[in-house]
């Protein structure tokens, strides 16, 4: 059901934890599934992201996109960050099933959350970032019962 990188991802998740003094936190939920997800980057002055970490609360597959994606945004620029959308996690990973994709949506929200804080922080404007939601959630949401791993560290 799960491909190899999602279950390594899951087992092994990358870059738990949080970073103190943050230049952008972002905390992203699904109110239906009760998952909460959140993101921190350490941003430079020119920047580039020099450090991600993540805290997911939440079912496998949101545990292993949130590892792809703080991997997949390190080093990048702010506008690059961007790019990095669910569908670009899930290709990260091999794909995900149908019923899971909802999962990788909090991994490109949170970032896209964190970087918002960052841009309030330093009073900028993120070219092509909308507002995030801070609650992401869908009618068709099936999953209550995949709630099986919570990755504090
Ligand atoms: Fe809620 Fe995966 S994020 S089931």
């Amino acid at each position: 059901m799960y491909s190899e990188k999602v279950m390594d991802h899951f087992e092994h998740p990358r870059n738990v934890g949080e970073i103190e003094g943050a230049s952008g936190v972002g905390t992203v939920g699904n109110a239906k599934c009760g998952d909460i997800m959140r993101i921190y980057l350490d941003i430079d002055e020119n920047q580039v992201i020099q450090d991600c970490k993540f805290k997911t609360f939440g079912c496998g597959a949101a545990v292993a996109t949130s590892s792809m994606a703080t991997e997949l945004v390190k080093g990048k620029s702010i506008q690059e960050a961007l790019e990095v959308t669910n569908v670009a996690v899930m290709e990260a990973l091999d794909g995900l099933p149908p019923v899971k994709i909802h999962c990788s949506l909090l991994a490109e929200e949170a970032i896209h959350a964190a970087l918002w804080n960052y841009a309030e922080k330093n009073h900028i404007e993120i070219k092509g970032l909308k507002k995030p939601k801070t609650d992401i959630h869908e009618d068709d949401h099936k999953s209550d019962d995949d709630r099986d791993v919570v990755a504090y560290d």
